[in-house]
């Protein structure tokens, strides 16, 4: 099937989207067909996921290579893989074309069967059921990264940024303008119990945090001097982390380092947290 009559079928299924809502789908058969991403939101999803120089960025499924190419441009580094070799050469001419040959690579593969861990950023539009299979990897990815997905969310999962706006040119493509684009933080891992030390004003012993994680977000509980007060208002950006805990004023802030958290209660005094204690 070529790429006009999936674009048109892929048209035919989505031409019910409106709004900001992840769409009802009828693509089932388990296959992604290839669509362009308009240039503008190819720059667009760039801005958002901020790719530069330093970065190395990871299309998935990478069609003509137009990402990876873009973002080449701005001095970062990166790969694309696809499952159709014509699509691959093409990729690869066009990256050629473009001067960038030397940092956008593009090569046959399947996006299951793709090592992620290299990624800085994360490009990718795909459909659905893509994005849910993907999600426990993109989860696992080093925190911080960032995965920016045209028109289709990571469901669960809140965005760092999200943008909503029409564009003529995706009538053609999606049979809306509607576009949708979404940059994920890859979170930092907090589940488990922490031995923590605490600003003296809270306590002069060490505390145990536990911590449960649903994504971007943490519950749990703080055992201070025998009282069990939960965790409210938590928040996991990447490496970056904040709490309050209940009846304590103030926002605890920190960073999370693998199994080491430092950070500041309301900006000023020093808190710290060993995993497992
Ligand atoms: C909607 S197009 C996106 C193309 C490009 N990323 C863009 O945004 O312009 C999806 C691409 O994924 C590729 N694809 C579908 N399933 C794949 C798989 N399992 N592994 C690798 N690529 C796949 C298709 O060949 C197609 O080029």
């Amino acid at each position: 099937m070529n790429s006009r009559v999936l674009g048109f079928l892929l048209s035919t299924f989505l031409s019910g989207i409106c709004c900001a809502q992840a769409p009802a789908f009828a693509w089932d058969d388990g296959t992604v067909p290839y669509v362009v991403t308009p240039m503008e939101i190819v720059e667009r999803m760039l801005r958002m996921g901020e790719v530069g120089k330093g970065d190395y960025v990871i299309d998935l499924g990478s069609g003509d290579g137009r990402i990876v190419i873009e973002a080449a441009k701005r001095g970062a580094r990166g790969m694309g893989v696809d499952i159709d070799p014509a699509l691959v050469a093409m990729a690869n001419e066009n990256a050629g074309r473009a001067g960038v040959q030397d940092r956008a690579k593009f090569v046959v593969r399947d996006i299951f069967e793709t090592d992620l861990s290299p990624a800085s950023v994360v490009t990718m539009y795909l459909l659905p059921d893509f994005n849910r299979k993907l999600m426990p990897r993109l989860l696992a990815l080093r925190p911080g990264t960032r995965i920016v997905s045209h028109d289709y969310p990571l469901n669960g999962w809140l965005p760092e940024k999200q943008e909503q706006f029409d564009l003529e040119e995706k009538v053609a493509i999606s049979g809306v303008t509607t576009t949708l684009i979404y940059v994920y933080l890859v979170p930092a891992k907090v589940s488990g119990i922490w031995r923590a030390t605490m600003p003296p004003a809270i306590s002069r012993d060490p505390i145990t945090l536990n911590l449960r994680q649903q994504i971007t977000r943490i519950s749990g509980t703080a055992r201070i001097d025998g009282k069990e007060l939960s965790v409210h208002e938590s928040n996991i950006r990447g490496e970056r982390i904040s709490f309050s805990l209940a009846g304590v004023k103030g926002e605890f802030t920190g960073l999370v380092k693998g199994n080491r958290i430092e950070g500041t209660l309301d900006g000023s005094a020093p808190w710290s947290a060993t995993l497992g204690g």
